[in-house]
């Protein structure tokens, strides 16, 4: 991860970032800086992970299909819907969109699009025989492929008249991700936004899974960094302008313990069989803070 320029034979080239201006005028200032966190032994993010505007842009016009998708799931799911309905929306829009539906046999996988419900994680298959039901809370992940850019984002549905307790579930989670949101700032740590994540989570009550987080994301579907939320301030990567990543903490109702469902491979439960819940942006860090590129 470690990233040693040589800023000496390139200062009067074009800066690596596809700017197009001279590297002394452009990122030469940025690499030393970042030299220095990491000669301070910070973990800091190699150029692969720091996209170009070009490709930033390439990547939001892949988010606004993502986000598309998403409204027009939102638009049409209702109690009685089967997964497979869902599914169905999600190949179809996204295709008719010109992308590719980034699930679909991705390491196998054999739909378009996960969703979850309940007591499950994430990583839920649609199935013609899963019906939603009166007081189900259901997460939907979408994630977009289009000319070769990756946008991926979650959100929850609340499927008819949910218990008060999903429903805090549901928007502490969201909560949780505004807080992530409002930590990304450059030279800042994802340690610190992880742990800002984990610390709403735990004051009302829930915990945060552990095993499970978010990705860069952009050129490849999960690039560097992992990104934990039960993370400390100070540890992980360094955040940078032009890094894109995704914020998607898993939050659950009781146990922070989970499992794999062993027939499909897949699907991830809680332990205890209490509810989870997870909202998912994908987000660029900017020269200020970061933008939300799908929500
Ligand atoms: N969309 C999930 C994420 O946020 C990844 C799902 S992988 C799949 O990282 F194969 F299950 F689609
Ligand atoms: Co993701």
């Amino acid at each position: 991860m470690v990233y040693i320029g040589n800023a000496k034979f390139e200062r009067n080239a074009p800066c690596w970032c596809g700017s197009g201006k001279k590297y002394k005028n452009c990122h030469e200032s940025f690499d030393e800086k970042l030299r220095s966190y990491a000669l301070k032994g910070a973990i800091v993010p190699d150029r692969g992970l720091i996209k170009t505007p070009e490709q930033i842009r390439g990547i939001k016009e892949s988010a606004k299909v993502n986000i598309a998708v998403l409204d027009e799931v939102a638009s049409r799911i209702r109690e009685g819907m089967t997964t497979e309905e869902i599914d169905e929306i999600v190949y179809d829009v996204t295709v008719k969109s010109g992308a590719i539906p980034a699930p679909l046999h991705y390491e196998g996988f054999p739909k378009s699009v996960c969703t979850s419900i309940n007591e499950e994680v994430c990583h839920g298959i649609p199935a013609p025989d899963r019906v939603l039901k009166d007081g189900d809370i259901i997460n939907v992940d979408v994630s977009t492929i289009l000319n070769g850019f990756f946008s991926d984002s979650s959100r929850m549905f609340l499927i008819g008249n949910v218990s008060e307790e999903k429903k805090k579930l549901v928007q502490v989670t969201k909560e949780c991700v505004d807080i992530g949101i409002s930590m990304v700032k450059p030279w800042t740590f994802l340690g610190d936004m992880g742990d800002a994540v984990h610390r709403h989570a735990l004051e009302n009550g829930y915990s945060v899974v552990r095993e499970i987080g978010g990705h860069g994301c952009g050129l490849e579907f999960h690039e560097d960094p992992y990104v934990s939320y039960v993370s400390r301030p100070g540890t992980e990567m360094l955040m940078v302008p032009g890094m894109c990543f995704t914020i998607e903490p898993m939050v659950n109702m009781g146990t922070d313990k989970i499992y794999q469902d062993e027939e499909n491979g897949w699907t991830i439960y809680t332990d205890d069989g209490m509810p989870s819940a997870q909202w998912e942006v994908q987000v660029v860090v900017t020269e200020d803070g970061c933008e939300v590129v799908t929500w």
